[in-house]
């Protein structure tokens, strides 16, 4: 794997290890700052983003900004990507054999950025990178360490958008995020 981001990048979005680079428009490789220390982890592509080449820029995404704002933060102080890079036609969950092959590529983000605070947005990135059974109902907002990395789950927005009575939760998780953050980053809310 390469060791530069765009390098990596530019693999990626040549990518055909799995069936959905036949139907992409765009690969969806990740935005933000590549120093961050907080790393956003959604389940893929919509239609806009795979019109567009970045994730969450359709109506979900527009709420994350807003929750970003919420806690004093924007998209380029955090790091943003997809369990899968490529969108499931229809809009489909990524199936488990699609988000495997794409594994190495969020991998290789994992070493390039060293996140220290991982939200996972949704129950299959949460299922994925923090335990298979993991429910977001009766565990987001709660964190996990694994390998000297936090891991929280929250609400994925579009979820939020179809049952907003789950918003107050979200914001809360999104209010301890940022206390958290300020105790374990150093730098994201402290630039000079
Ligand atoms: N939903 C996701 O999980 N990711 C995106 O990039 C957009 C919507």
């Amino acid at each position: 794997m390469p060791d530069t981001w765009e390098a990596l990048e530019h693999d990626c979005k040549n990518c055909r290890e799995c069936s959905l680079w036949e139907t992409r428009t765009n690969v969806v490789f990740g935005v933000g700052n590549q120093n961050a220390e907080v790393l956003f982890i959604g389940e893929g592509p919509g239609a806009n983003e795979d019109a567009q080449g970045v994730p969450f820029v359709g109506r979900a995404g527009h709420l994350l900004d807003d929750m970003l704002e919420i806690i004093g933060l924007k998209r380029d102080d955090v790091y943003i990507a997809n369990i899968v890079k490529c969108r499931p036609p229809q809009n489909r969950d990524p199936q488990p054999a699609e988000s495997e092959a794409c594994m190495p590529w969020l991998r290789e983000q994992f070493r390039l950025l060293k996140p220290k605070i991982v939200v996972c947005l949704g129950r299959i990135a949460a299922q994925r990178m923090i335990r298979k059974d993991f429910s977001v109902t009766k565990e987001h907002g709660q964190l996990y360490e694994k390998g000297g990395i936090l891991f929280m789950g929250t609400f994925h927005p579009a979820a939020l958008l179809r049952s907003p009575q789950n918003k107050p939760a979200a914001f809360a998780d999104f209010t301890a995020l940022r206390d958290n953050i300020e105790t374990v980053c150093k730098h994201t809310y402290h630039k000079d």
